[in-house]
């Protein structure tokens, strides 16, 4: 069944009919395809649910196309990055190539998924803005990185959850605040593993978030738990490369006040309050288990 969302998603990438799109796609394949799969493990038995989990792994790359300008980041799913070797003009209008070929594919679907789907997009737009506009000065409010989180990440997932129970008969609101959860949790987990994880098993930069001036729920906790001194050091860190011993005293600081717990604390009641809408499915608590405990 897996499968047939892999054939839809090259399928639709070749109707495109330009082997330059084609061959830098190519580039693109794999990934962990978890909005494919919350959609195909939510509406397992309708025909169309291969069809909605492609359009969405389409959607999601083009994001990725634009995020890794936006963030100058030059590796993606363990390859360098479109941008990095094709220079962002052709990363920005491939990414335009992948968006408008899945709302076409997305305009044959019942009117209610077509724009669920497609408003999700212009929120993750706006979230991708914000995030870029909070970067010029160390935030602090909490409340702000995750409505900016939930924009430019959740949305899509959550979109994906209820138009899979839309088709699938199923409570499509509660299956929304599942995903919903689930996808803030995802990113906070994304947030996380920049700080923890190793490059090589990312498959993309690590420690890029602080350097891009992106103060994620890590760096919020940190700063609300040091005393003045700290506070300012860790502000003058901000949005720049480090050296080596100030790498060395903020990872020091994170251990010391457990912050990187503390999010992982967060991320798992996200996911508590995501099982709690929708009962205890199992195949879906797995999706959620593996969120929490991913490397890459
Ligand atoms: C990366 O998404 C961008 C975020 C929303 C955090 P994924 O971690 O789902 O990327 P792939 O598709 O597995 O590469
Ligand atoms: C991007 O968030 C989310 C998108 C909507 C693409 P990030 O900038 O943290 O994603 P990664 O870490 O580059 O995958
Ligand atoms: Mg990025
Ligand atoms: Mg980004
Ligand atoms: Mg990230």
């Amino acid at each position: 069944m897996f499968e047939r969302v892999e054939t839809i998603i090259r399928k639709l990438v070749e109707e495109v009919d330009f082997p330059q799109a084609t061959q830098l796609f190519s580039k693109l394949s794999g990934g962990k395809r978890l909005r494919a799969r919350l959609i195909m493990t939510i509406a397992p038995t309708h025909p169309d649910a291969p069809r909605l989990g492609a359009i969405a792994e389409l959607i999601h790359a083009a994001s990725l196309l634009h995020d890794d300008v936006i963030d100058e980041a030059m590796l993606r799913r363990g390859v360098e990055s479109v941008n990095a070797t094709h220079g962002s003009k052709v990363a920005i209008m491939l990414g335009d190539i992948l968006y408008s070929k899945a709302f076409s594919a997305l305009s044959a679907f019942d009117p209610e998924i077509a724009r669920t789907i497609s408003q999700s997009v212009t929120q993750l737009s706006v979230g991708e803005m914000m995030d870029v506009e909070m970067s010029g000065a160390f935030n602090l409010d909490r409340e702000l990185y995750l409505k900016m989180l939930y924009l430019k990440t959740a949305t899509l997932i959550e979109s994906c959850a209820y138009c899979a129970a839309l088709l699938e008969g199923k409570d499509a609101n509660a299956y929304g605040v599942y995903g919903k959860n689930l996808g803030l949790a995802f990113q906070i987990v994304d947030d996380i593993l920049d700080i923890i994880g190793d490059e090589a098993i990312l498959g993309k930069p690590a420690l890029n978030d602080f350097v891009e001036g992106k103060t994620t729920l890590p760096y919020i906790d940190l700063h609300d738990s040091l005393d003045d001194a700290g506070r300012e050091k860790l502000i003058g860190c901000h949005g720049r490369v480090l050296e080596p011993q100030e790498k060395q005293w903020l990872f020091d600081a994170m251990q010391e006040h457990n912050v990187i717990e503390r999010s992982y604390a967060r991320a798992q009641e996200l996911c508590d309050e995501a099982l709690s809408v929708i009962g205890d499915e199992a195949a879906l608590r797995a999706i959620l288990t593996s969120v929490i405990q991913r490397s890459h």
